[in-house]
């Protein structure tokens, strides 16, 4: 039977017209150079049919791809999750296919065989590769990017970084990662700048509304605005460029929050053209746990501090991010298999993939009572996170019971006096039985009225 789905993928034709309506950031994309990546990221005789699925899906249209279950079929062979689970909790952090792990683990072995010769010598200038396929993919020079071990690392560098003084305002939302706002709060205590936090309606009325609110809540003691690009609770995707062009005419730095967004969907640095740009990599993108992204615009470098201290002579090198003592360099190098495989998936299907799954949830759960589906349907404004919230029923109360009896992993959020509700983040493995049984309880539950 796998054989007859594999023939019949290969056999279908590719359509020229669809060629034609590829986005055209899919096609930039090294198509080819993606596809051969993709061979070493199956095993054994799966290797010949995942060629098979990708030469069969090559031009068309994403969305077409999103439904092809003989596609993601093979995708999902390439993890090893426990099935035993429904894990809808990637967006905490992601496994990571087989072919990452493999590599991981094969450079530690290495490291460990004698660190001092084989970390330092062998494997540390690997780094330089990672960095440069990283700004290969994020669309910047190489010399803007530190990898770093986490989002929270990384945006730490620039919130501890920045040169501010007492009474400059920082500009956020209520709905910014908790850290991060711990992190500006730390400096009012220590510097006495002033944290100001605007609140905002999920979902909001459009991205216009979300570029007006940030810019009505500036005041000429305005020094840095921080917001996420998408974010970690309903999935909201903020009006990042506008945002920053707006700032920067002002005089205004802006700290882009990216955990959630690199690997997501498709952008480049260019689309956003922001100044500082944070992200994780063990999210999205598929990358070993303990591996982040610092994405420095040059002429900026200089004016962030390190977190750990470096020599005056790295003012000007993004690399005087990396100085944090001795760390592994197994994580860190296995990066670029990870980005070889998410490539090879390509962006653009991976995005239209991830917005099909949460669609087939959501729109059965939002016609039954009681029911508010809160993130954003616009694709402008989200992609792969959603985010249900039931009158009369406690999101954490909600998630525990599902776990306990149903074994759904989600995460529950509670934003205090606005919203709560589930948080649900699919992956590329995730299947549509996965999805259906979760869109089934809760119906029950629902319908019920109550945990049982
Ligand atoms: C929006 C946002 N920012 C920052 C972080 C911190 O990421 P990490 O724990 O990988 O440092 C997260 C983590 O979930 C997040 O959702």
């Amino acid at each position: 039977m796998l054989a007859a789905t594999f023939q019949r993928m290969a056999q279908k034709a590719v359509d020229r017209e669809h060629e034609k309506r590829v986005p055209w950031l899919m096609r930039r994309r090294h198509f080819f150079t993606a596809a051969a990546g993709i061979a070493s990221a199956f095993r054994g005789d799966a290797l010949l049919r995942a060629r098979t699925a990708i030469d069969a899906a090559a031009g068309r249209p994403a969305d077409s791809v999103a439904r092809d279950e003989d596609f993601w079929f093979q995708v999902r062979h390439a993890f090893t999750v426990d099935r035993n689970m429904v894990n809808l909790n990637n967006g905490g952090v992601s496994p990571a296919p087989k072919i990452v792990m493999d590599t991981e683990i094969r450079y530690l072995e290495v490291e460990n065989l004698s660190p001092s010769y084989y970390m330092w010598h062998i494997l540390d200038p690997g780094i330089e590769t990672v960095r440069r396929r990283l700004a290969r993919s994020f669309g910047c020079d190489p010399e803007e990017i530190a990898i770093t071990r986490n989002a929270s690392e990384s945006l730490e560098i620039v919130q501890l970084g920045l040169t501010l003084k007492a009474g400059d305002e920082v500009l956020t939302t209520n709905q910014d990662y908790p850290r991060m706002i711990t992190t500006w709060q730390q400096r009012e205590r220590r510097d006495g700048i002033v944290l100001k936090q605007i609140t905002f309606p999920v979902p909001p009325p459009s991205l216009d509304y979300l570029a007006k609110r940030i810019e009505e809540n500036i005041t000429p003691r305005t020094k840095v605005i921080h917001i996420c690009h998408i974010t970690n609770r309903t999935g909201q995707i903020f009006p990042v460029k506008r945002i920053c062009q707006m700032a920067r005419a002002r005089g205004i730095e802006v700290v882009v929050d990216g955990a959630h967004a690199f690997g997501q969907f498709p952008f480049e640095q260019r689309d956003l053209d922001c100044d500082y740009y944070g992200t994780s990599l063990h999210k999205w993108i598929l990358a070993p746990i303990g591996t982040g992204m610092l994405y420095v615009r040059k002429n900026k470098i200089a004016n962030i501090w390190p977190m750990m201290g470096a020599p005056d002579t790295m003012r000007e090198n993004i690399r005087k991010f990396e100085e944090i003592g001795t760390h592994p360099a197994s994580q860190r190098n296995a990066i670029t298999e990870a980005l070889n495989f998410s490539e090879s998936i390509g962006l653009e299907r991976k995005a239209e993939r991830l917005r099909y799954l949460r669609r087939r949830w959501s729109d059965r759960l939002r016609q039954l009572p009681g029911v508010k589906i809160l993130n954003s349907d616009d694709p402008e404004q989200s992609c792969g996170i959603g985010f249900v919230s039931v009158d009369g029923i406690s999101a954490p109360k909600l998630a525990s019971h599902i776990w306990q009896k149903y074994r759904i992993w989600t995460t529950a959020v509670v934003t205090p006096s606005e919203y709560e509700g589930l948080r649900i983040t699919p992956n590329v493995y995730t299947t549509l039985e996965e999805i259906d049984t979760f869109t089934d309880v809760m119906t029950r539950i629902i319908q019920r009225g109550s945990l049982v």
